[in-house]
C-alpha cells in the first residue's frame, strides 16, 4: 500500500464519494443513482456538526476538507460536495490549494456550477431568485457564477436560516413550517417582481418543495438541483474516461455519518423513502 505524506492511501479505484453537512445531499445522491445506477457510492453526512449554513467561511472550509480527506482515505477517487454551502465556501480552496498537495490525481466537484449552467435556458425575464442558506447567499457564489456565463441575468438572494433546521428536525411537512416558508418566499419575490425562476440553492430544500410551490405563484419556475447535478456528472464521466475507469461499478451504496446510527437512520429514511444501513465514523 502506498501512503502519501498526508497519510492518504493511493488506491486507484473506489466508489464516488458524496458529501453533505447532513441529510440534504441525499436528495442529490438519489438523483445521481437514478441517472448512474451502475456506479458505487459512499455517502458521508457530517450530521454531528450540521448545519454549516450559518458557520464562517474558515469553519466550513476546515470541516469540508476533513470530510473530503476522510472519503479519500476510504478510497474515493472522486468526491462530490453535495452541499451548496460547502461548494460556495470550500470548493475552490480545496481544488486549488489542497488537492495538489494531497493527491493531484483525485477530484472534488461542487454542485453550484451544474445548476448555474442550466439556468440560462430557463429564464425569460432574465431575473432569477435564489433561496439558500445565509452562508451561500453571503458568499455571492451564485450571482458571480451565473454572471460569468450569463452577464445579463439579475440574481436576487434570500437567506432562509430556519429552513435547514426545520428539515433536519423532521418538521418539513408540519403546519408550522408553512409560516417560515411563506415568509421567505414572499420576501424574495417582493425584492424583485420580475423573477420568473427560483433556484433552490440548498440540498435540503427539495424536502420543502410542496410548501414552496404553494407560495410561489404559477408561472414562476422552481428549480431543484438534483437532476442537473446528476446529468452534469454523467457528462463529466464521458469527458474524463480516466476518472470513469477509476470509479467502481457494482451498484453498491454505503452510508456513513459522524453522528450516531440511531440519530441518522430515522431522518435518512424521510429523505430516501427507504431504510438503509449506516455506519458511524469519526473524522
Ligand atoms: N445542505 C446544505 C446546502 O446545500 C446546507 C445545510 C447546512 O446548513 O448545513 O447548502
Amino acid at each position: 500500500m502506498n501512503v502519501t505524506g498526508n497519510g492518504i492511501k493511493l488506491s486507484r479505484t473506489g466508489p464516488i464519494g458524496v458529501f453533505d453537512s447532513g441529510y440534504g445531499g441525499l436528495t442529490i445522491l438519489k438523483q445521481i443513482r437514478q441517472t448512474m445506477p451502475e456506479y458505487d457510492f459512499f455517502y458521508l453526512g457530517d450530521n454531528a456538526r450540521t448545519p454549516y449554513g450559518t458557520r464562517s467561511f474558515q469553519v466550513v472550509y476546515e470541516y469540508t476538507l476533513q470530510c473530503v480527506v476522510k472519503l479519500f482515505e476510504m478510497g474515493c477517487p472522486l468526491v462530490i460536495l453535495a452541499c451548496n454551502t460547502a461548494s460556495a465556501k470550500a470548493l475552490r480552496t480545496i481544488q486549488q490549494i489542497d488537492l495538489p498537495r494531497i493527491d493531484a490525481s483525485r477530484r472534488v466537484l461542487g454542485i453550484i456550477r451544474p445548476t448555474v449552467e442550466s439556468i440560462g435556458a430557463m429564464t425569460n425575464t432574465r431575473h432569477v431568485g435564489l433561496l439558500a442558506t445565509p452562508g451561500t447567499v453571503k458568499s455571492l457564489s451564485y450571482p458571480l457564477e451565473i454572471n460569468k456565463l450569463f452577464p445579463d441575468i439579475v440574481v436576487t438572494g434570500e437567506a432562509c436560516p430556519i429552513w435547514v433546521p426545520l428539515v433536519e428536525s423532521g418538521e418539513s411537512r408540519s403546519d408550522g413550517a408553512d409560516f417560515f416558508v411563506k415568509r421567505h418566499v414572499e420576501n424574495l419575490l417582493s425584492k424583485d417582481s420580475l423573477i420568473d425562476t427560483v433556484i433552490l440553492g440548498c440540498t435540503h430544500y427539495p424536502l420543502l418543495l410542496d410548501k414552496i410551490r404553494k407560495y410561489v405563484p404559477d408561472g414562476i419556475r422552481v428549480v431543484s438541483q438534483g437532476e442537473y447535478v446528476a446529468s452534469s456528472l454523467k457528462e463529466y464521466m464521458k469527458r474524463h474516461p480516466d476518472m470513469d475507469a477509476r470509479c467502481t461499478k457494482n451498484r453498491e451504496c454505503s452510508y456513513f455519518t459522524t453522528e450516531s446510527v440511531e440519530t441518522f437512520l430515522p431522518n435518512a429514511s424521510v429523505f430516501l423513502n427507504e431504510t438503509v444501513k449506516v455506519e458511524s465514523i469519526s473524522l
